[in-house]
């Protein structure tokens, strides 16, 4: 939520900065706007609006030639999305240019003392106070750090924050509180980023800042300290993907080069942690074996396209371990004072590792004792360095807005989390487990056969998108994959959809079906628990019989669905708990397609960022 760009160096900080934008968009894309040092002063440009919009401007009236920049795109809180509003905000005399993520929740106090002190403020935003503050802190001491360390101290709430000063050409200041910041180290140049993909086509070397940390980038290196000026501990490490992983490759969007990616990240994502006999080799869960035989309950806690892979989790992680198990939606978590011990083992879910609501249900789950093992994609970041132990994703970058590829990744995690603790404590599904870690293994040839069949999904996609509403059911873990159906299709083709639990549909939703309206039904594996495929056949049946259009998802060979079917879309035969893994991968692609088909830009939907560090 709002990507923050800085850069010193020997290049034009104009372009590096607008380039670490472009790949910073799917934070934010209310508005943009970037600053540089040039000439003995500081110039800057900003639009509301897409970044386009930016470029658009900086062509027809291009900023002096400059080393030293910053840049923002930002996701609107305080003050909606207008070029005033817009980052970078200057003080009066145009010295200090700064830009913000986060939410500064004293800013109101800051701004009458700073009135009072003859500023004159401009926007409606919380940032631009910091700007004033950061020139008044310069001005007595001629210390671009330590006038970011005294302003830090006078902030309330959660803020990373880069700064320049025109006094300073060759200096960039950051701070960090709750959201991401990350310095990219080069030869003869240094780079300030929300996320390394700002700056991976420059350089995979990287220093991750902690919280509360205050950081200096001159060409030749950068200097780290604690907001008290104490010094700080940082972590240095090697990006392990390249530009290429974060470009579309050919793909008319990132959303569908990330649903093409999946096969590769299912696979990733069970590198080197299970083996051909069977076995699950977790080392980077870092929780002793002997404190998680302990374990009395699992609680899970994530967001949106994560919380339904926590979902899945509950089913995996009670049948593996016979422990319980609860799911629970992070932002509704801490306020109603759950019951956690040092006994109960929290599995945090966050591809960004940034999500302010996740984050802060970890902190919870971690005051009252309990243990708390975070499922991430993003190396470094905020969840994971939080958690007693992580067990990271390998879906690569994912830059369009939607969860695509870290869902099934979240899967693949989730499912060895579940099979590692009914290994580690030894439950009587041994042999099951052994069996389905193999069969894990082949998970992703099952979602790149899905993949090769997906053309019959894009027409029907295209025939609905007149459609006002889907409906989306299932049972068992068929029952998240729908809910993840119609969130894809909320958030993309902005229809109204809902996913609901098949039993569920006679207790109130089937009032809801009328002729014509289309119903995507998931439909279990007919093999092991035929009960619940009986009981799907019969839900199918009650549906159409309303007058619904029923798109039906079911696994190859499945006879007994197929009179019921106004389409049918098959998948492969895969044991129950893994169907989510091939399920998912239509609807995905249902929702692409009816949200191109319907106009809208499916990478960056509407009013959406992708890592959402408020509350
Ligand atoms: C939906 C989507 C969101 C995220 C949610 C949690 O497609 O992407 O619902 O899943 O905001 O984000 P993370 O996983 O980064 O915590």
């Amino acid at each position: 939520m709002c990507g923050i760009v800085g850069y010193v160096g020997a290049q034009s900080a104009q372009d590096v900065v607008v380039a670490g934008l472009k790949r910073l968009e799917y934070r934010g894309y209310d508005s943009a706007g970037v600053a540089v040092l040039a000439d003995g002063g500081l110039a800057s440009a900003k639009k509301a609006g897409k970044l386009l919009n930016l470029e658009k401007e900086l062509k027809d009236r291009p900023l002096p030639a400059g080393n030293t920049g910053l840049g923002h795109t930002r996701w609107a809180t305080h003050g909606g999305p207008t070029d005033a509003n817009a980052h970078p905000h200057l003080d009066n005399a145009g010295r200090v240019a700064v830009v913000h993520n986060g939410i500064i929740e004293n800013f109101a106090a800051l701004r009458e003392e700073l009135t009072g002190r003859g500023h004159d403020l401009a926007s409606e935003t919380d940032t631009e106070v910091v700007a004033h503050l950061l020139a008044e802190a310069y001005s007595s001491g001629g210390d671009p750090a330590e006038a970011m360390r005294q302003v830090c101290r006078q902030l309330e709430g959660a803020f990373t924050l880069v700064a320049v000063h025109a006094d300073e050409p060759d200096v960039v200041v950051g701070a960090r509180r709750n959201s991401p910041l990350v310095v990219g180290v080069g030869d003869g140049e240094m780079f300030l980023a929300s996320d390394v993909s700002a700056f991976i086509a420059h350089t995979r070397d990287a220093i991750e800042l902690g919280q509360d940390q205050v950081v200096e980038l001159r060409r030749d290196g950068a200097t780290v300290t604690g907001f008290d000026g104490g010094p700080a501990d940082v972590r240095e490490y090697h990006v392990d993907w390249d530009a290429s992983a974060a470009e579309k490759g050919g793909y008319a969007s990132f959303m569908l080069k990330e649903i093409a990616d999946q096969p590769k990240a299912v696979a990733d994502t069970l590198l080197g942690r299970v083996d051909g006999s069977g076995s699950l080799h977790l080392d980077e869960v870092r929780i002793p074996q002997s404190v998680l035989r302990e374990v009395d309950k699992v609680v899970v806690i994530a967001c949106g396209t994560a919380f339904h892979a926590g979902m899945i989790a509950k089913y995996a992680i009670e049948h593996w371990t016979r422990l319980p198990c609860e799911t629970e939606l992070a932002s509704e978590f801490r306020y109603r004072d759950p019951i956690l011990d040092q006994r109960t083992l929290v599995v945090a879910i966050s591809q960004s590792g940034e999500t302010m609501d996740t984050l802060m249900a970890v902190r919870h789950a971690r005051e009252q004792g309990a243990k708390v093992l975070a499922i991430c994609n993003t190396n470094g970041s905020t969840i994971p360095r939080e958690s007693d132990a992580v067990l990271y994703t390998h879906a690569g970058p994912e830059v369009a807005v939607a969860s695509t590829k870290a869902f099934l990744t979240q899967l693949v995690a989730c499912y060895l989390v579940a099979l590692y603790l009914g290994q580690v404590r030894g439950t009587k599904w041994g042999d099951e487990i052994r069996t389905v870690v193999r069969q894990l293994s082949e998970m992703s040839g099952a979602v790149d056969r899905v993949l090769g069949t997906m053309e019959p999904v894009r027409e029907l996609a295209r025939s609905l998108s007149a459609h006002d509403t889907v409906l989306f059911v299932g049972r068992h873990v068929g029952y998240p994959v729908a809910m993840e159906g119609a969130l894809k299709l909320k958030e993309l083709a902005y229809m109204h959809a809902e996913g609901f639990a098949a039993g569920e549909l006679k207790h109130g939703p089937i009032a809801l079906i009328e002729e014509g309206l289309p119903v995507v039904v998931i439909v279990p594996s007919p093999r092991g628990r035929s009960v619940l495929h009986d009981k799907i056949v019969s839900n199918i049946q009650e549906i159409r019989a309303r007058g619904a259009r029923t798109v039906v998802i079911a696994e190859e060979g499945d006879e007994e669905v197929v009179p019921y079917a106004d389409h049918l879309i098959t998948i492969p035969v895969t044991p129950t708990l893994l169907q989510p893994l091939v399920a998912t991968v239509p609807l995905q692609v249902f929702a692409c397609e009816l949200a191109t088909a319907r106009g809208n830009e499916v990478d960056q939907p509407r009013n959406l960022a992708k890592s959402v560090t408020v509350e």
